[in-house]
Parts: C-alpha cells; structure tokens; sequence
C-alpha cells in the first residue's frame, strides 16, 4: 500500500490491518503509551475546501506521532493560482515526507500521487472519503464487536460517504443496503463493483426496505461541499430520506446512527435519532483520530 487514494484500491487484508492498528494506537493514547512513529517526519495538508474535523484530527495525530503537521491553504499555495498539479506534486515531494488533500476532483489526487514520489492520503474529494470510512468501520467494529452478518443501510445522496461506504463495507464482509432518490444514485463504477457480491447488495428508492433489519444506519448532508447553490433543489429531492424515528422502527432494536458530520438536524436525520445516537457519532468522529494514525504510520513510517 503506497497511497490511500480511496477505498477501492484497498484488499480486505489491508483494511483489516488498518484498523487493528488503529485499535492499538487508541489503546496506546487512552493509556498514556508514547508512539512516535512518524518522528521527525512532515505531513503537508493541502485543504480546497473546510474542514473541522479532517484537519484538527490529522494535525493532532500527526504530533502524537512525534511528526510535523503543515496546514497548507490552496488560497496561499500557487496551485490555487494554476500551478499544474504535476510540478506541485514534484516540488512538495522534495520537502514533505507525505501530503494530505482535501479537494473537488479526485483526479487531482490521482495525479499528486502519480507525479509526486511520496504517499498521497485522500481527505475528501466529490467521489470518495476513505478516512471517514476507515474510522466509521472501526466504530462499527467497536459497538458491534465483528462485521459478521452485519447489515448497513445508508440513506440519502449517492455522494462521496455513500460511495466509500458502499466499497468499504462489501469488503470487509457486511451487507450493504441504499436508498437514494433515482436521480441521485452513486456512480456506475460504485454500482458496477457492488454489484460483483450479488444479494449482498441492494440498491432502492425506498428508505423503509432498506433500513428493514439494518444493524447500522448512516446518512450524509443532502447538499455537499461545492453544491450549496442546488440546495433548494436538492431539500425538494431528498424528503423522506431522513432518519427518523419511524425509519428506526423498521432497522434491529440494537441498530447504531452513524454519521459522517456536519449534521443538518431535521434534514437527513431528526435531533432526536441525532441525540439518541450521539455516543456513536461522537465515537465514531473521534476514531477518525485513530484510523488516520493508522494510515499514516502504515504509509509514511
Ligand atoms: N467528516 C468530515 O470529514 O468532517 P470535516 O469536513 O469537518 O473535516
Ligand atoms: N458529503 C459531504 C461530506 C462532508 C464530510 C461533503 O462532501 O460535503
């Protein structure tokens, strides 16, 4: 594993190794075990769109690993005057001993890493979110203890989470399950690769059919970064494809909410689902911690 492009280039095996590492690394935090894996080493943090969560965690890990983190802003940085992606990608390579990126294409990222000599980590693009869903398989993992005949059913925009979800949980063993309005499926490669596990799968307009014994319930904002002037459009879209009490009813009594985070409270999932789950949710942006850990040490060390 040279790069964490997204979650389709990654085996089981590597998944697997991911978060049993991550595991070990939050244990190792929780108990004041000192693990400076990444001594001395640099991470740049290229960031073109906001971020809470993805820099504060990435930054703070980073330290925790006895390296350096830089926040590098696409306002300051040339390449957000035109500098090609190619020669940014060649010059950050002669400093930096890794690069985080968080943009809108995700052949940008596809290109840093073809181009630059040094391992490239996805922090969100419009197609994928690998590090939301390495940390959101940890919190599964954690709350329900293995991905053995688990059922996940996302809700919603067949965005960048759904397309990672979709990917990841397949992988490591668990029946997935979408409801997203027709017009908002995930992509054909998402669906094509779904497709290869069969019944495993199921794709729907109807959130009821997909949350029907569902073990763990995610959804995601109904406007993406980049999308906020179709936001109109898309709350006309997507209502009905809320989590709600009424949807809960249909999933296991023991089900678990997930959800990325930002949160629009009586959009995609009512307060009160929201708060009922909020162990959960908490847990699971707090794991993106642990699993970028994981990440980086697997990559960069
Ligand atoms: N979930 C997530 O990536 O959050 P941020 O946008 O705050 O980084
Ligand atoms: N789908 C959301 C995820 C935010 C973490 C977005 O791209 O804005």
């Amino acid at each position: 594993m040279k790069h964490l492009l997204k979650m389709l280039d990654l085996s089981t095996e590597e998944i697997i190794e991911i978060l049993n590492l991550a595991d070990q690394l939050k244990y190792e935090l929780k108990h004041g075990i000192p693990h400076p894996h990444l001594k001395g080493k640099t991470l740049g943090m290229i960031f073109q769109k906001s971020s809470t969560r993805t820099r504060v965690s990435f930054e703070t890990g980073m330290y925790q690993l006895g390296g350096y983190p830089l926040f590098l802003s696409s306002n300051d940085l040339q390449i957000g005057r035109g500098e090609p992606v190619q020669d940014t990608a060649r010059v950050l390579s002669r400093y930096l001993d890794g690069i985080m990126i968080r943009t809108f294409e995700q052949k940008e990222v596809e290109d840093l890493a073809e181009y630059g000599s040094i391992p490239i980590i996805n922090g969100l693009t419009d197609f994928c979110h690998p590090c939301q869903v390495l940390a959101d398989l940890m919190t599964i993992r954690e709350f329900k203890g293995s991905f053995d005949g688990l059922k996940m059913c996302f809700i919603g925009d067949g965005n960048n989470m759904a397309n990672s979800l979709i990917v990841g949980c397949l992988k490591v063993g668990m029946s997935v399950a979408i409801a997203c309005p027709d017009d908002y499926q995930p992509p054909k490669e998402i669906l094509d690769f779904a497709k290869g596990y069969g019944d495993k799968f199921e794709m729907t307009n109807l959130p009821a059919q997909a949350a029907k014994g569902a073990d763990v319930l995610i959804t995601d904002v109904w406007a993406s970064m980049g999308q906020e002037g179709e936001a109109e459009k898309r709350r006309k879209a997507f209502a009905g494809y809320q989590i709600n009490d009424d949807l809960m009813t249909k999933a296991n009594a023991d089900a678990i909410v997930l959800h990325c985070l930002p949160a629009h409270r009586e959009e995609e999932i009512t307060e009160k689902v929201f708060e009922a789950h909020a162990d959960e949710i908490f847990e699971e942006a707090e794991n993106r911690l642990h699993a970028q850990k994981a990440v980086m040490v697997k990559l960069m060390s």
